[in-house]
């Protein structure tokens, strides 16, 4: 079933664990995704960033990725992951997504809480959840530009989400989008303090490659949802070059199966460390 963002957080919140948020940017990726969350049912969240828009269009995306969620056997919330314009995430919440981000990170802080207020007041509305991000997460989302990791700075959180209200926010400790080249080392001491001093459930972008004690420690430290990308890419295009390069006439069927059940498999890898409880 489809439900708001929020809920999914405070559950995670009460049981101590993180919600998976899932990129996706075709059928077969939905599908995986989905499949997999209900066979351990659990809850996550599907996703989908505004620049990977250009080559998984939100008019033919989101009505899937809302009826995949309103179908499914387990809660599930439909999240445009780094918006970047008031337009899209408008039309985001007109096609019912549960949940919004606003990526205002790489503007100056006043700027940054005045336009994610503008989002809060729009969202709250319809009761969509919003998340912002404070400091600069490592790597780039579809971006060609490879951004500068700069920490969050926890006073600045704590302002930040008292100025602003938003539900979630995503912060920077070292992690980056995309594959790590070493086994990043992540501030947890930055992210203990800013647990300290907000309400506000954390999120973890730039899942893809970091450990499984690592995903443990930052549960313990207040991420309640981790962001997992390049990972379900990979694995989807990791399986269609083993197939392709394993027979003299691919199957279009199979290999649509096939690719529903790499993501599938990377989905359940992930939840597993996710949804136990500490
Ligand atoms: P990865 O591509 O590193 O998994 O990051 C996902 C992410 O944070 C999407 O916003």
């Amino acid at each position: 079933m489809l439900v708001p963002m929020k809920d999914l957080l405070k559950r995670a919140e009460e049981t101590r664990t993180a919600v998976g948020a899932f990129s996706v940017g075709n059928m077969e990726m939905v599908l995986g995704a989905v499949a997999a969350a209900e066979e351990t049912n659990t809850p996550i969240i599907l996703q989908i960033a505004e620049k990977r828009l250009a080559s998984s269009p939100l008019h033919l995306m989101a009505p899937m990725m809302v009826s995949a969620a309103k179908r499914a056997s387990v809660p599930i919330a439909v999240h445009l992951d780094h918006g970047l314009t008031l337009a899209c995430i408008r039309e985001a919440i007109d096609y019912g997504f549960t949940s919004v981000m606003l990526d205002c990170s790489l503007l100056p802080f006043e700027e940054n809480i005045q336009k994610t207020k503008e989002v809060v007041a729009i969202a709250s509305q319809y009761g969509v959840t919003v998340e912002a991000e404070l400091g600069v997460v490592g790597g780039n989302e579809g971006d060609t530009a490879e951004h500068k990791i700069l920490c969050t700075d926890p006073e600045a959180a704590k302002i930040f989400c008292r100025e602003t209200g938003v539900d979630a926010l995503a912060v920077a400790i070292g992690n980056a989008h995309g594959n790590y080249p070493v086994l990043p080392s992540l501030r947890f001491d930055i992210l203990e303090q800013i647990d300290k001093i907000t309400d506000t459930p954390l999120v973890l972008h730039g899942g893809t490659g970091i450990s499984d004690e690592q995903f443990r420690k930052a549960i313990s430290l207040g991420i309640r949802k981790i962001n997992i990308a390049t990972a379900s890419f990979d694995a989807l295009a990791n399986a269609s070059k083993a197939y392709t390069e394993s027979v003299e006439t691919p199957d279009y069927f199979r290999l649509s199966a096939l690719n529903a059940e790499a993501v599938k498999k990377n989905v359940l890898r992930h939840i597993a460390v996710f949804s136990r409880p500490l």
